[in-house]
């Protein structure tokens, strides 16, 4: 009997999909939980998928390699999708896609499976993933194949007594890791609908915040935060640190309508306090480290990074080209920046770094000035050169010309 690797969550889609896949496949299913930082009962995770059919269950704990692959280079590149969504689960498909194709050969499975639907942005991640780390791989994905219904799942599962608790699946589709967490569907589809409280589970609400400001600082080398608070921390640890500090304080609830890779807006809400903190500590120590021309670049690369790691496209070459450009830009952007954490905001309020730009001398007003000022006309007289030249020739158009 052939054998395939299923990405397995616990929940509803990918428990009926054990029993799914083998009796439409003929496959034997090896379930691969990847833990990328939620707390969960892996313990219970893994009989569920032995009580669902699976031959075998494995947790894999992929924490590390998820920082320091993933998420670090997405935040040296400052890459936030549209504007609002930090990427957390565009960052973990990847890497579970990864993990997949490892376990695929090591078990001798020549095919791999999750549980997205066909309207997602998630199966494109996984499906081109996949095939770029292996073009030989079968990819099943029951929940786009078998076009049952949420009721018709649970009646499925029933009927062959899968192990689901269908009282505790809440209306909404989570997804987390710990760059954030997800949440779409039930009353989220009207975008006119504030979330409602019960949607967050990292963040306070700003009326139940603290009445006082928390104030932290990031310690960064070269791009990548290694203290908090002035304590040397590991990439994991400090995330789970500021997802609960800043979390505390009501800080990294968004709510996005986005636009999905297969043409749909969708609504989704996310929280990510640590990675909320992470990018705006990480972008005012650019400010300091970073020249004009190469800020205004780096975030036209920004835009173009965040895209391709939203549109699937992590395996690219594309990729390896920008990330080397990005990972140069980072040789000295090495500091620290202290942030105000305060009902429901996170506020830059300092930041210092022994390469730093800014200049003292340079931009007081106070004694100890060494701008020479007297240098400025000059500067000017060329600097205004063409404007003066094409104005004498051709003028320039009223003012409140177009009121008449
Ligand atoms: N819209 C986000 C993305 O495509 C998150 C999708 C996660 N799914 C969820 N169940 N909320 O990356």
């Amino acid at each position: 009997m052939g054998k395939v690797v299923l990405a397995y969550s616990g929940g509803l889609d990918t428990s009926v999909a054990i029993r799914w896949i083998g009796e439409k496949y003929g496959l034997e299913v090896i379930a691969l939980t990847v833990d990328i930082g939620v707390e969960k009962d892996f313990a219970s995770i893994k009989e569920r998928a032995l009580n669902a059919g699976a031959i075998k269950s494995i947790v894999l704990d992929a924490k590390e390699q998820f920082v320091k692959y993933f998420v670090f280079p997405a935040l040296k590149a400052d890459a936030i999708y549209e504007g609002n969504y930090p990427l957390a689960t565009a960052l973990g498909r990847p890497l579970i896609a990864k993990l997949l194709v490892d376990t695929a050969h090591q078990e001798g499975a020549s095919a791999v499976a999750h549980g997205c639907t066909g309207k997602d942005n998630d199966q494109v991640r996984f499906d081109v993933s996949v095939a770029a780390l292996d073009p030989e791989l079968e990819i099943i994905a029951p929940a786009r194949e078998w076009g049952m219904t949420r009721e018709q799942e649970i009646a499925y599962a029933q009927r062959h007594a899968l192990p689901i608790a269908v009282t505790s699946e809440s209306p909404y589709s989570i997804d987390a890791n710990l760059w954030g967490r997800s949440i779409e569907c039930g009353v989220l589809e009207d975008p006119w609908i504030e979330p409602p409280e019960e949607v967050f589970a990292w963040t306070r609400s700003v009326n139940d915040a603290p009445d006082k400001p928390r104030y932290v600082e990031i310690g960064f080398d070269k791009g990548i935060p290694v203290s908090l608070n002035g304590e040397e921390m590991g990439g994991v640890s400090l995330i789970n640190e500021l997802n609960s500090l800043a979390g505390e304080h009501g800080v990294g609830r968004i709510d996005h309508v986005e636009n999905r890779l297969v043409g749909i807006k969708s609504r989704e809400v996310y929280e990510a306090p640590a990675a909320t903190v992470l990018l705006k500590a990480h972008r005012a120590l650019e400010d300091m480290t970073l020249s004009k021309g190469q800020l205004r670049f780096k975030e036209r690369v920004a835009q173009e990074y965040a895209d391709l790691i939203y549109n699937g496209l992590w395996y690219s070459a594309l990729h390896q080209d920008l990330a080397t450009y990005v990972e140069s830009t980072q040789r000295f952007v090495t500091g620290t920046v202290r942030l105000k954490l305060f009902k429901g905001n996170c506020t830059v309020v300092g930041r210092k770094s022994p390469k730093s730009l800014y200049s003292l001398s340079l931009a007081t007003y106070d004694k100890g000035d060494i701008f020479d000022q007297s240098a400025s006309p000059g500067f000017i007289h060329i600097w205004g050169l063409p404007i003066r030249t094409q104005a004498q020739i051709q003028g320039q158009p009223e003012i409140g010309e177009a009121d008449k």
